[in-house]
């Protein structure tokens, strides 16, 4: 959708739809130019009968036959519980209610809900905008309604060019989001490791100055790859390393994200239960956040060094399939007992973070759908937060905060550890009964010795079931906070 800034007065454009955003105190001060007196005493009245209460999710039509327009009143919650959060809650709400209908130009009262005590911006207003106006579409033929134009409007005359940066911001945001979404919600038998790194490919036309390198399996072989190429070894299709670099900064430490990409998780030799196995379409979450990511850098021209490294296979049982007890080495050297087919986010990711670490990374954080264990301990609200380095980890959850895209830290202490040991290899790739999110990020971290490394658990996170089931797109934005205040 377009978006056009104007200052708050009585419009004097055609806008079907009027949204004002309020908060459960009601107050109206900020739209109070908008209407005639008369006008606005009947929307007074109107909340008043009409018990409109301003909580997420509230909304109230209210024709303005000055206007021959609509005014759509939708709440946001209580304002000192108010922040990113909020914002994309009351932003989806109201947008999924009135995006059905096709070509029609809005407007929204931005005045009262951008504000820095709030720690909300335009930018992720046009970004909560753009990513609820996300459908997943399955036929080319059935596009979806579109909205037409966008007014945003403002008290203040604000300064145009700025206003334009953070609408390419949110929509460049938005874009990275949207683009993880997809590629989450595409079927298996499409989203495969070719086509994930056909995707990486796609990222050139967007920004010259990205390169990408697809390493395949004999490749892989030759790098010592043998913990990821035991994943794919049981499918018929191919496993794909493809490594994203996005460079416009010379001499300059990157940022490395890593991702986990399996785009479908059997199990392997040692099989999932049939239930929801559809899910483990999304196990390559992490990938497509990262391919999300780096697009959104890319089309917004980060001034930062950012890669992206996703790390493709398909976990599947059959005759070639690796089994429990098989031993293989890692690139890093690193021998692994595979006591369990089913732990192979980590088989794939550890060959991944070693490739990676010939960046010589600033910051390394790789994401993953790792283990159900991580939405046991911490249900779908947060992803899980690890690290080895307290000052990265502070630096994650401050984008957390300012973006909504929650985080929560879990201890490695020393004693998971001792869960990883074994006596027929370096380390086994299972943990024992209890803190399974642990015992795997502790895997990943054998890996990462003298490199400031982070692992965002996306297990509970990166999908939604249900009825509205699909990609989350998380965490994507949380990345693209933490790389813009991290330049
Ligand atoms: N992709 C799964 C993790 C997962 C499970 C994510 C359910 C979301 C929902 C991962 O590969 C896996 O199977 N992990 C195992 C590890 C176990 C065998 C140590 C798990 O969590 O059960
Ligand atoms: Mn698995
Ligand atoms: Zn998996």
């Amino acid at each position: 959708m377009d978006y056009t800034g104007i200052q708050s007065k009585r419009i004097t454009k055609t806008i079907d739809l009027q949204l004002v955003g309020i908060y459960t105190d009601k107050k109206t001060s900020h739209i109070d130019k908008m209407l005639s007196k008369p006008a606005f005493n009947l929307v007074k009245k109107c909340f008043k009968n009409n018990n409109f209460t301003g909580e997420l999710g509230d909304t109230r039509t209210f024709d303005d036959q000055e206007h021959d327009s609509q005014i759509v009143f939708f709440g946001l919650g209580k304002k000192d519980k108010f922040g990113p959060l909020m914002l994309n809650r009351a932003v989806k709400a109201i947008i999924q209610k009135i995006s059905k209908t096709n070509n029609k130009t809005i407007s929204i009262h931005t005045a009262n809900f951008i504000s820095r005590t709030y720690k909300t911006t335009l930018e992720q207003l046009v970004c909560a905008i753009e990513t609820s106006l996300y459908r997943y579409s399955f036929d080319d033929k059935k596009p979806n309604p579109k909205l037409k134009l966008c007014y945003l409007i403002s008290k203040t005359s604000s300064n145009i060019s700025s206003l334009n940066n953070s609408i390419a911001k949110g929509k460049a945001i938005a874009n990275g989001i949207n683009l993880a979404k997809d590629l989450g919600n595409t079927p298996p038998n499409i989203c495969n490791p070719t086509f994930l790194s056909k995707e990486a490919l796609k990222l050139k036309k967007i920004n010259k100055t990205i390169k990408v390198s697809v390493i395949d399996e004999p490749k892989m072989k030759s790098l010592g790859m043998g913990s990821l190429l035991s994943v794919s070894q049981g499918s018929k299709q191919p496993a794909k390393l493809v490594a994203i670099e996005y460079m416009p900064m010379k001499n300059k430490a990157p940022i490395v994200l890593v991702g986990k990409g399996i785009t479908f998780d059997t199990g392997g030799i040692s099989l999932k239960p049939p239930a929801n196995m559809d899910e483990m379409k999304f196990d390559m979450s992490g990938a497509g956040s990262v391919i999300g990511a780096m697009h959104a850098c890319a089309e917004m021209k980060v001034k930062t060094n950012v890669i992206g490294v996703i790390a493709c296979a398909e976990n599947m049982p059959g005759s070639q399939a690796s089994r429990p007890g098989d031993v293989v080495q890692s690139m890093s050297g690193i021998k692994i007992e595979i006591l369990n087919t089913d732990a192979e986010g980590r088989l794939v990711l550890c060959d991944a973070i070693t490739y990676a670490r010939k960046y010589k990374p600033r910051f390394m954080i790789d994401m993953a759908t790792l283990t159900g264990a991580c939405l046991v301990g911490l249900g779908k609200y947060p992803s899980g937060l690890f690290s080895n380095d307290e000052k990265l980890a502070q630096l994650i959850k401050n984008s957390a905060h300012n973006t909504g895209d929650r985080v929560w830290q879990l201890p490695l202490y020393d004693d998971y550890f001792e869960e990883l040991k074994t006596n027929f290899a370096d380390i086994q790739n299972i943990g024992g009964r209890y803190g399974g999110a642990i015992t795997a990020a502790a895997f990943l971290a054998k890996f990462t010795e003298g490199i400031k490394w982070a692992h965002l658990d996306i297990a509970g996170t990166a999908w939604e079931v249900g009825k509205e089931k699909g990609s989350t797109g998380r965490p994507v934005g949380l990345l693209m906070d933490f790389i813009l205040t991290n330049q």
